[in-house]
Parts: structure tokens; C-alpha cells; sequence
């Protein structure tokens, strides 16, 4: 299989293989340890790589996985790369010149580093932005020893080579760690990124104190493996960014929420203005108060995504036993999140998956497996953690349906310390 290099954007790491392993997934890899081994954790005061090199079946999956990953900021047919070993940047390019010249001979095709099309040579460094001096130097490190045929042409090139350098940045990390030589994929004259930027909150039509950010909407819908033929349902819809995404992503939506403003809230700022924004279908809304276990209990719906509420800044309300008395009494965060499960096991699919969010306290060993609710049914497969506040932290939790509900089937509470 051919080899691609991945450049992460490095932002909510704990997210990123997550991510890449659905989307792979949705591309019909059954097996992602096929396409990558899982890097080790990065040693303490380091930071970790924003690289991974990856074997995938062709460019049209990496092209797949640059438009579809959020965290994916360049990805690009890897040709060959050198472990810096000593605080010598000099030495770490010779090296790297000896391992491309010594390519065989399919690779160099492949790369077309004898080809007499137009080239550009592009340099970047993670952990440092270079002068234009220093990209300077470095392209003559590789174009006096690597003979690349044809005319240079900065502006549209047949092919555009990349020496990617990493570093680190944290200010102890001034060492080079690895230096890779790679190549733009002709397919990829896109930006794979430009939908996410479409997406940003601040140019949305309606949000609210507690919209999820469009990056983290994104994000969840495709850990949630949302696709063209898939019903996601938000069954705390609120703004509805949550279903935007999974929207963007060809999803059929349903969602409900026991606050119905956002359908009628003012002119041109509803719920529906925001799929109209983007020009996704409107789904159907429903209020609904899910305690009472709202929707027929079948197993339908392939994804469920929420940012359930907590009662921080969107309480958590529930129909009260005497609605002529008052019409809704407090409903307990770890109430919200038994309900939720049971709820969601009875409505997924086999294989269909729970992605949701789940505030508490920080824990200093990072550990927080006694904060997860459990349920029968739904295996947990992912948590990712968000730092919020150096007591705070938001766990995005990925479960999926193992097996049907039996009748006695319950969930089970966590030690919930959401910290308020
Ligand atoms: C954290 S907000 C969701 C925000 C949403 N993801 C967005 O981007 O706007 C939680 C939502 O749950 C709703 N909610 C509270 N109690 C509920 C209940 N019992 N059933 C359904 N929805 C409820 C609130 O009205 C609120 O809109």
C-alpha cells in the first residue's frame, strides 16, 4: 500500500485518532491497525508529533480523509524522512540527502523527482516559524544535492515537494526531531479545511450561551461515523450545531429539546436559518422531554450526538409530576446521563454510536473512569478529554451499541462530580 504522511493541526489531541479511525472506517478499512501503528505517548515535557505516517489503499482515500477530518491540516504522499540525532541540523540534512538518493528506483518515480515538469519546493516547521532565509537554506540543503528535473513555477507547478521539519513547542524543545521530504497529492487542489471554516460559529445565523463550537460539532459527528444513508438525532438539539454537522455531512437529522424557542425565536435567526445558511435540509424538530423517554423505543437512529445539559449555564429540566402546580421540576445531571444511555440503547442500532459530552472535575491522574455511566448494551470506545479550566474538564465519550437491550437491562450511574 502506498504511504502518505498526515499533518495534524495541533489542537484537541486527545481527539485526533478518534477521528481518523472513523473516518477511515467509513471508508471501508475494517482494520485500521492495517493503516498505522498508534504513536507512544509523548515523553514528559515534549510535545507530541503532529506527524503520522499512514499506508492507505490510494490517493482517493487520502484525499477522503482530507476532506472529511477537522483535525487533518495537510496529508501528502510520503517519500522519505530522517530521525534528527544530534543539535546538528546540518548532519540531519546530509542524512536526509543519503536516504533520498538512495530511494529505489519505483519510488522515484513515484515521486517524480526525475520528472521534467514545472516544481515548486515548499518548507515549513512545526514549532518554529521560519525566516525566509532559513526556508532559503534549507531548500539548498536538498536542490544542490537532489537534482529535481524541470523548471521551477512557484505559482501553479506540476508537482509541489515539502521538506516538513519538526521541533516542538514547548521552549525547551530548539532540536530538530525529524525532518520529512513528502509531496503535494495532485488530487488535493482543494483546501480541506474550507468547511470548516464555513461552519464558524460567529457567522452563524442563531446561537445561544451554550452553542457547541462548530470545530467540536464537526469533530463529534464524524467520530460518530454520520454519512449519506445514517439518522443522527440530538435529543438535546438546542441550536442545533450538533445536527448542522452531522447535516454538512449528509446525515438525515431528527431532534428535540424540551425548550422549543430556537424554532420560532425571532425572524431570521431560527434553528432552520442555520441549516438554510449552509443549504442543508431542515430536519424535524420535536419538543420533547427526553425523562419520559420520548420516541418509539426501536432500534433506528445510526447516530446519537449531544452536549447534554448539566445546569452550569443550560439546566437541566424535566416535566413535573404536578404540572398544574409547577410545569417542571430540576432533573439530576446523573439522571440525565442513566436516561440518556438507556435511552440511546434502545434506539440505536447494532454497531450505531453515542457520542456525547460529559462535564466534571479534573482529575490530576487523568482517570476518569468512574465518572462514565455504563450500560449494558454500549461498550465504551472512546474518551477524549477537553481542558477547560484547571479544575474543569469536558470528556467526550464515544459508546457503541454492543447488543439489544434485554428486559432487565439498566443503566448504571457513574460517581458524577461535575464540580458545581
Ligand atoms: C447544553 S444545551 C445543548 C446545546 C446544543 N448542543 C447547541 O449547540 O445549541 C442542552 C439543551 O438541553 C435542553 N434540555 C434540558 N432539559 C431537557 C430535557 N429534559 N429533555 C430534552 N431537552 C432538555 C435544554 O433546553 C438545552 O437546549
Amino acid at each position: 500500500m502506498p504511504t502518505y504522511l498526515i499533518y495534524f493541526i495541533h489542537r484537541y489531541l486527545d481527539f485526533r485518532h478518534p477521528e481518523l479511525d472513523a473516518v477511515l472506517e467509513l471508508n471501508g478499512i475494517v482494520d485500521v491497525s492495517t493503516c498505522y501503528e498508534l504513536p507512544e505517548t509523548a515523553p514528559k515535557n515534549t510535545t507530541h508529533s503532529p506527524f503520522l505516517i499512514v499506508n492507505l489503499a490510494s490517493d482517493a482515500v487520502a484525499q477522503q480523509l482530507a476532506a472529511r477530518c477537522v483535525l487533518i491540516k495537510g496529508i501528502y504522499q510520503y517519500i522519505t524522512h530522517t530521525q534528527a540525532s544530534s543539535e546538528d541540523s546540518s548532519a540531519s540534512y546530509a542524512d536526509l540527502r543519503r536516504k533520498i538518493a538512495s530511494l529505489p528506483w519505483d519510488l522515484r518515480k513515484n515521486a517524480m523527482l526525475d520528472d521534467e515538469s514545472t516544481w515548486s519546493l515548499q518548507v515549513d516547521c512545526f514549532g518554529k516559524r521560519l525566516s525566509l532565509q532559513e526556508q532559503n537554506t534549507r531548500r539548498d540543503e536538498i536542490t544542490e544535492a537532489v537534482p529535481l528535473c524541470g523548471d521551477i513555477h512557484l505559482k501553479q507547478p506540476a508537482r509541489t515537494y515539502w521538506l516538513l521539519e519538526e521541533k516542538g513547542i514547548l521552549p525547551s524543545e530548539v532540536t530538530l526531531k525529524r525532518i520529512f521530504f513528502a509531496k503535494s497529492l495532485n488530487i488535493i487542489r482543494f483546501h480541506g479545511r474550507d468547511f470548516v471554516d464555513k461552519h464558524q460559529i460567529k457567522k452563524r445565523k442563531f446561537i445561544g450561551p451554550t452553542t457547541m463550537d462548530h470545530e467540536l460539532s464537526l469533530i463529534m459527528a464524524n467520530i460518530a461515523k454520520v454519512g449519506p444513508g445514517t439518522i443522527a438525532c440530538d435529543p438535546f438539539v438546542g441550536t442545533a450545531s450538533v445536527l448542522v454537522a452531522s447535516a454538512q455531512f449528509g446525515a438525515m437529522c431528527v431532534g428535540g429539546d424540551i425548550e422549543m424557542q430556537g424554532l420560532y425565536r425571532k425572524e431570521n435567526s431560527t434553528i432552520a436559518h442555520n441549516f438554510e445558511q449552509y443549504d442543508l435540509p431542515c430536519p424535524d424538530f420535536i419538543q420533547w422531554d427526553l425523562s419520559q423517554q420520548a420516541m418509539c423505543p426501536r432500534p433506528f437512529l445510526d447516530a446519537i450526538v449531544c452536549d447534554p445539559p448539566y445546569g452550569l449555564r443550560a439546566g437541566a429540566r424535566k416535566c413535573s409530576a404536578n404540572p398544574k402546580k409547577k410545569p417542571f421540576e430540576v432533573y439530576e445531571p446523573s439522571h440525565v446521563l442513566t436516561d440518556l444511555l438507556h435511552w440511546a440503547a434502545l434506539r440505536l442500532v447494532l454497531q450505531g454510536r453515542l457520542v456525547y459530552v460529559l462535564a466534571c472535575k479534573t482529575d490530576p491522574n487523568n482517570e476518569y473512569d468512574d465518572q462514565i455511566p455504563r450500560h449494558p448494551s454500549l461498550k465504551v470506545l472512546h474518551v477524549c478529554v477537553q481542558n477547560i479550566t484547571q479544575k474543569l474538564v469536558r470528556l467526550f465519550i464515544t459508546m457503541v451499541k454492543v447488543k439489544e437491550v434485554a428486559s432487565n437491562d439498566v443503566s448504571t450511574a457513574a460517581t458524577l462530580d461535575v464540580g458545581w
